[in-house]
């Protein structure tokens, strides 16, 4: 089988208005994110999804898209886009654009007209349903917390929002719909995108009568459809965000014959440290359940699908401060989560800052911007919560953990800004920052550096298959991946006490490539330890 581009590619995520700020405004920006090219370069990845820069009123932090074919002036024009696409395809970065196609903001020309009466050409773009103002057509209730509907003046109408009230979700039961946003994409492409991450696909067929949001029995035509009209024949990569794929599912979304998506980025493995799908109630981090799940999907997508590799996005939490230790052990817990990570089958993705070994934001509730933070805040408070448990889930779920500037030196605000930063900056950057782990061989930097090496090493990383080692010992996390030709083995202690590994193990494993300590020659694993040999 031959691998596609972004089957061996690494993929870094920038989240542009926390990268690098070039005018002072205290927000990143394009030409920001352009003078650290070299870095990211420099790094080793293939491409940079970059989340949404779109004119957009910002209410979630653009992911209300008001004009998908402008830039928001806060970052820049499309011509600095235009110098994006040039500057990294210099570099041999591809640059995949984040496409919002569930909703659009309420300020997009389209919602302004469709809002007008129900008469309106552009009216059934969105998703009307009549009834009083005092009684929405139905419970359901958007994930930003509060009602799915909103009544609407002017048409006399309720519209339906997934997320927030200023995000009408789009009718996709229109065609006329479905192609304006296939132009739009073919535009992309053309002005030079290398592919695009489809937020929150999964939810474009909603039926809001059934209660359905996610997989609508209209879900994979569409995406059919779509693939057809944008993707097939191209070189483009199409991932698609699905909260609620399950392998069975996730073998159409990414179904090797390219009749819909390139790759699923899906979830299992990140809300297991919460109660079902309420990410706010904190549950105990289940270890052997993590490594089920992941052997898992390694087992049933190898030869069928593809799946992504993540820790971290905007949207979820520093790994380190979760599944690792970062105070005592910051560093060996964030590169042995890196280490037992890249090996792996499927495409690799690193969030900005994870690969310094960036923490959570331990902030006041008045510090947070994240739209979703202060919706629940303000709920729970409400529902009588206590302010100390809602901190608790902030700190450990919340988004703003992720979107703290990123830490580029040790200067005024972290080398981020010469401004007054949009969220603050965590205060440890004094010492967590780029500038300081550019240069030191054992730096977390350092580490995701040679293991984003090694993926084009070996065709292991790309076809290997797994196989679980002593899966039910609680903080032993190892696999082995094997091609008939190569071996890859990976061993990590997920925990703080020491492991004795028997000895037969490394007999077999080969060449030891990257470790979480710099040195690593016994048969013991010492807290957070991990280790990757490679046998060709
Ligand atoms: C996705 C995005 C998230 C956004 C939501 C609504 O989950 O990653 O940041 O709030 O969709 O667009």
């Amino acid at each position: 089988m031959n691998a596609k581009w972004w089957q061996n590619a690494v993929i870094y995520q920038v989240y542009p208005r926390s990268y690098c700020d070039s005018d002072g405004d205290g927000i990143g920006d394009i030409p920001g994110l352009i003078s650290k090219l070299d870095y990211i370069q420099h790094l080793g990845v293939d491409a940079i999804w970059l989340s949404p820069v779109f004119k957009s009123p910002q209410d979630d932090n653009g992911y209300d898209i008001s004009d998908y074919q402008d830039i928001e002036p806060m970052f820049g024009s499309l011509e600095d886009m235009r110098r994006l696409f040039a500057e990294a395809g210099k570099r041999g970065i591809k640059i995949l654009v984040d496409m919002v196609l569930n909703h659009t903001s309420d300020e997009h020309p389209w919602f302004l007209e469709a809002k007008q009466s129900r008469d309106n050409p552009k009216h059934d773009w969105y998703v009307w349903r009549d009834s009083t103002p005092d009684c929405p057509p139905n419970d359901m209730l958007s994930c930003f917390g509060g009602s799915a509907w909103q009544w609407c003046e002017e048409c006399g109408q309720f519209y339906f929002h997934q997320y927030s009230v200023k995000q009408p979700d789009l009718n996709w039961d229109n065609p006329e719909v479905r192609q304006a946003l296939y132009d739009m994409m073919n535009w992309w492409a053309k002005e030079g995108a290398g592919g695009f991450r489809l937020d929150v696909i999964d939810s474009i067929a909603k039926e809001p009568d059934n209660k359905v949001t996610a997989e609508g029995s209209m879900l994979h035509p569409y995406i059919r459809e779509m693939s057809k009209s944008v993707l097939q024949g191209t070189d483009l990569v199409a991932v698609g965000e699905c909260w609620s794929a399950n392998p069975d599912r996730a073998k159409l979304w990414s179904n090797p014959d390219g009749s819909e998506l390139s790759m699923v980025f899906q979830f299992e493995h990140i809300v297991l440290d919460q109660v079902g799908w309420e990410k706010w109630n904190l549950a105990p981090l289940p270890k052997v359940k993590l490594k089920e799940v992941i052997a898992k999907w390694q087992r049933e997508l190898h030869g069928k699908g593809w799946n992504s590799l993540f820790w971290e996005n905007h949207d979820v939490p520093r790994i380190v401060s979760r599944w690792g230790n970062d105070k005592q052990y910051r560093e060996q817990s964030a590169k042995m989560l890196g280490i037992f990570l890249f090996g792996l089958q499927g495409t690799p993705y690193i969030f900005q800052g994870q690969e310094l070994g960036m923490t959570n934001a331990p902030y006041e509730l008045e510090e947070y911007r994240d739209i979703e933070i202060r919706n629940m805040a303000a709920e729970r408070l409400a529902k009588g919560y206590t302010m100390e448990s809602i901190m608790e889930s902030i700190h450990a779920k919340g988004r703003d953990n992720a979107r703290t500037p990123m830490q580029w030196n040790d200067g005024e605000n972290a080398g981020f800004t010469t401004g007054e930063p949009w969220l603050k900056v965590n205060p440890n950057y004094v010492t967590i920052n780029a500038e300081e782990q550019l240069d030191r061989e054992d730096s977390v930097l350092n580490c995701y550096r040679k293991l984003i090496a090694l993926r084009k090493s070996a065709d292991v990383f790309f076809d290997g298959e797994y196989t679980p080692i002593w899966p039910e010992w609680e903080e032993f996390f190892a696999y082995r991946r094997s091609n008939g030709k190569e071996t890859l083995t990976v061993i990590a202690n997920f925990g703080e006490g020491e492991l004795n590994v028997p000895a037969d193990l490394f007999a077999e494993a080969g060449e030891l490539c990257v470790s979480s300590y710099p040195d690593a020659n016994s048969n013991v694993l010492r807290p957070y330890e991990a280790r990757m040999y490679l046998k060709k």
